[in-house]
């Protein structure tokens, strides 16, 4: 059936630019929660609110915009204009790093974070006053489209159904929360006042959506603890897919073809893969080592295999992020200095934001290396298999949470074993071409068929078992 839905994430499916010739451009918006998105236009009808992020965006703030995704469903989309001061609090202090790293256990607690007045201030006039200005903009929506189910999604927007709750107790709420839920001492990191704030924000959803058990679970032990309530009738656990056809579709797409001769023209016999936003959490310094650690125990392999990654720089502007990418730079550096011979260098590092190549990639892999350190879904897990012309293997981490639906075709490796890491790309690549094509056809079959419209059907569902009733 076709909803009207009010979706509400910080970033939005495109972010508008200026051409050379002074136009206006679109271009699509990164990471997972974005691409899976994209596809809900097509079944539902949506008014889409995020936050202006660029110059030209703030130029459209305010207005409803007439859009297009990529298959011509229409839909509307409303950016909203947040101070300045206030967005970087919010995004660059409180959402990222402090919730990102809280929620994926990236802090090395003796050191860090720093809980000082200046992330009180960045709570209190940044995340806090950001999500006030999403509930304003969800409460006139609501005023225009009463009847519409409002569809919150991640981290920067845990304090906005709160809000629009106290001013419309009969609306329609679900939140996804499209990364891990940790367990209830590591939101201790956070003071009481904010962590409080946090789930208590999430509880005035009728329904909150988890892409696994493990993270639904520790939601409800969290808030057990946290707030002395029972979440587990208004949680729900529905893994988020990708469009199938579109991938397929994308991979014969000119840039594609053209990325993928590229690749083709250089690549070693054999070849890992890894397509990652240069985030901590993506685990890609334990990932170099553990490519090194192949090498080392197998010189016979030197000169026919190379690894591949493609890395799109993320969050820059956040400390963290920044020493992250010199990490990443510095370690590839240094296992290419190590191995490298005229006419093959073990890591082939490209730091840049070309999705048609990371398409073309996931279409030559041997190998796909996904070993995060925790992720919520990780979709590239699910994508490069999809458009794969190789029989590749995917070797996958235990803690992303794709691991819970495709573990069992996957090599499991645990993020912080690098030997572990690199027997596991050692088996991949010995690996028989029979048990390959059958690992790959079931990866395939399962994320076919656990589409898109499975996950939105069960939010969807839940939010019908749950808030209808309680409206009556
Ligand atoms: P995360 O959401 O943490 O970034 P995921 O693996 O779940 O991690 O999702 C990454 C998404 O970004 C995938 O859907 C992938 O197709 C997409 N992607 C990869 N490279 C680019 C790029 N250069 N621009 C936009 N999206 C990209
Ligand atoms: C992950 C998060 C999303 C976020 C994306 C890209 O997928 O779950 O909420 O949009 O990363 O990160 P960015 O900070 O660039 O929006």
């Amino acid at each position: 059936m076709r909803r009207k839905l009010i979706v509400v994430s910080n970033r939005g499916p495109v972010s508008y630019g200026r051409g050379p010739d002074g136009s206006r451009t679109a271009k699509r918006g990164g990471g997972g929660l974005v691409t899976a998105l994209r596809s809900l236009v097509q079944y539902h009808e949506v008014t889409w609110i995020a936050s202006a992020i660029t110059e030209e965006d703030r130029a459209v703030a305010g207005q409803t915009l007439d859009e297009t995704a990529g298959d011509g469903s229409p839909y509307k989309l409303q950016l909203v204009a947040h101070d300045r001061q206030a967005y970087d609090w919010y995004y660059n202090v409180v959402a990222n790093p402090m919730l990102w790293f809280v929620q994926h256990s990236l802090w090395e607690l003796p050191y860090a974070p720093k809980v000082d007045a200046a992330f009180h201030r960045a709570w209190s006039e940044g995340y806090v006053s950001v999500n006030a200005s999403f509930a304003a903009a969800v409460d006139a929506a609501l005023e225009r489209t009463p009847d519409a189910a409002v569809f919150f999604h991640d981290y920067h927007l845990y304090l906005a159904p709160r809000m629009v709750r106290e001013r419309r107790p009969d609306a329609a709420l679900v939140h996804f929360v499209h990364i891990p839920w940790p367990q209830p001492d590591y939101w201790r990191i956070l003071p009481k006042g904010a962590r409080s704030a946090i789930h208590d924000g999430l509880m005035a959803n009728d329904v909150v959506g988890f892409h696994t058990e493990r993270w639904r679970r520790n939601f409800i032990y969290s808030v057990r603890e946290l707030l002395g309530e029972d979440a587990t009738a208004r949680t729900v656990t529905a893994p988020i897919s990708v469009d199938a056809a579109e991938f397929v579709e994308l991979a014969q797409s000119d840039a594609v073809l053209r990325a993928e001769r590229e690749i083709l023209a250089d690549r070693p016999e054999k070849l890992v893969v890894r397509v990652d936003r240069t985030d901590p959490s993506k685990n890609i310094v334990r990932g170099f080592r553990a490519f090194e650690l192949y090498l080392e125990a197998h010189p016979e392999m030197h000169r026919l295999v190379g690894m591949l990654a493609l890395l799109d720089p993320s969050r820059q502007d956040i400390p963290e992020y920044a020493e992250y990418l010199g990490a990443i730079q510095r370690e590839a550096r240094r296992v290419n200095d190590r191995f490298q011979q005229s006419g093959w260098r073990p890591i082939d590092l490209e730091i840049a934001d070309d999705f048609a190549k990371s398409v073309a990639a996931y279409k030559q892999f041997d190998v796909l290396l996904v070993n995060a350190i925790f992720d919520g879904m990780n979709l590239v897990a699910k994508e490069a298999p999809l458009v794969n012309e190789r029989d590749g293997v995917v070797v996958l981490s235990e803690n992303a949470g794709a691991h819970a639906e495709l573990g069992e075709w996957a090599l499991t490796v645990n993020p912080f074993d690098v030997k572990g890491q690199a027997d596991a790309i050692e088996v991949a690549l010995s690996m028989d071409a029979g048990d390959r094509r059958a690992r790959l056809e079931a990866i395939r079959a399962h994320v076919r068929e656990h589409d898109l419209n499975r996950w939105t059907d069960t939010l969807l569902a839940a939010l019908d078992r749950v808030a209808a009733p309680a409206r009556r």
